[in-house]
């Protein structure tokens, strides 16, 4: 496998073409950010911890029957994935109201959200990712009312599968990010689902196993890290 040309830099991975057409190299980097990218740290073997995550979640997702980007990992810090024309919003499920959510609407940290809550940002630094609503991603063209209905279902779909797998390892799957893209006129499932995207509780503590621990110097980030994908990584290996 080569690593071709460097495609693009984000904040924490770096995306690159390979000998293969229609196949990008994903290297999930050490960088971490929060805060719109004001906090930012370089944190040792985070990369490789959050590549191994984003691996074993996507294959438990495509066992379960989710389209996904995910092709294979040929290294620990790099995902193979398929080349998708990416969707640029941040469609985020909540399952427990818990950060921006409690900061700007009057509901209590903690609360169930039952059905869960999905709310869709659309992806640009530059605005901040301003939130949207089902007639602006529409007016936007950013969907068609169509593939937006397909979005919601895939994002409830995704939702089960994880929570009922984080919940067998006594974690909470209170929120977290996905990102989607087309391909031949299907969706996928695109970019990662990690540590990073994701805010997990330990279910009756509600002690933080996430980016949490970082953006609030809760403890030691990559302790949490290091446990929470081995707790992860070595779940039933029938699943
Ligand atoms: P953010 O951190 O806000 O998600 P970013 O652009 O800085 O944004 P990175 O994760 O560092 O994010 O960069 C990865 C980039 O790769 C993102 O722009 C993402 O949309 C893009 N991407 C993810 N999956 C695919 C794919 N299958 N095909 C093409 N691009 C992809
Ligand atoms: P949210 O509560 O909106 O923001 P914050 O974490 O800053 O309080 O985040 C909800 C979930 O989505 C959380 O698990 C983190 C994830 N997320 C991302 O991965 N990237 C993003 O750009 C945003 C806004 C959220």
């Amino acid at each position: 496998m080569h690593k071709g040309d460097l495609l693009y830099t984000g904040k924490a991975k770096s995306v690159f073409r390979t000998d293969m057409k229609g196949i990008l190299l994903m290297e999930f980097r050490d960088d971490i950010t929060a805060f719109d990218g004001k906090k930012k740290d370089v944190l040792s073997s985070k990369g490789r911890l959050n590549a191994q995550v984003s691996a074993y979640l996507f294959r438990l997702l495509e066992k379960n029957g989710i389209k996904t980007h995910f092709l294979g990992m040929p290294d620990d810090t790099h995902m193979l994935v398929r080349e998708l024309e990416m969707i640029p919003l941040e469609v985020i499920v909540r399952n427990i109201a818990a950060g921006s959510m409690v900061r700007t609407y009057p509901i209590e940290e903690g609360t169930v959200l039952e059905p869960p809550v999905i709310m869709i940002d659309y992806k640009d630094d530059e605005r901040h990712d301003p939130l949207l609503n089902d007639d602006l991603i529409i007016a936007l063209r950013i969907l068609t009312p169509e593939e937006l209905a397909v979005v919601k279902e895939l994002a409830h779909r995704i939702n089960r599968v994880l929570s009922d797998f984080f919940a067998t390892l006594g974690i909470t799957l209170v929120d977290f990010k996905m990102e989607f893209g087309r391909a031949e006129g299907e969706i996928l499932l695109a970019d990662e689902i990690s540590m990073d995207s994701m805010r997990l509780w330990e279910t009756g503590t509600r002690k933080s196993l996430d980016k949490d621990v970082y953006r609030f110097s809760k403890g030691d980030v990559m302790e949490t890290y290091a446990r929470v994908a081995q707790v992860i990584t070595s779940a039933g290996r029938e699943n």
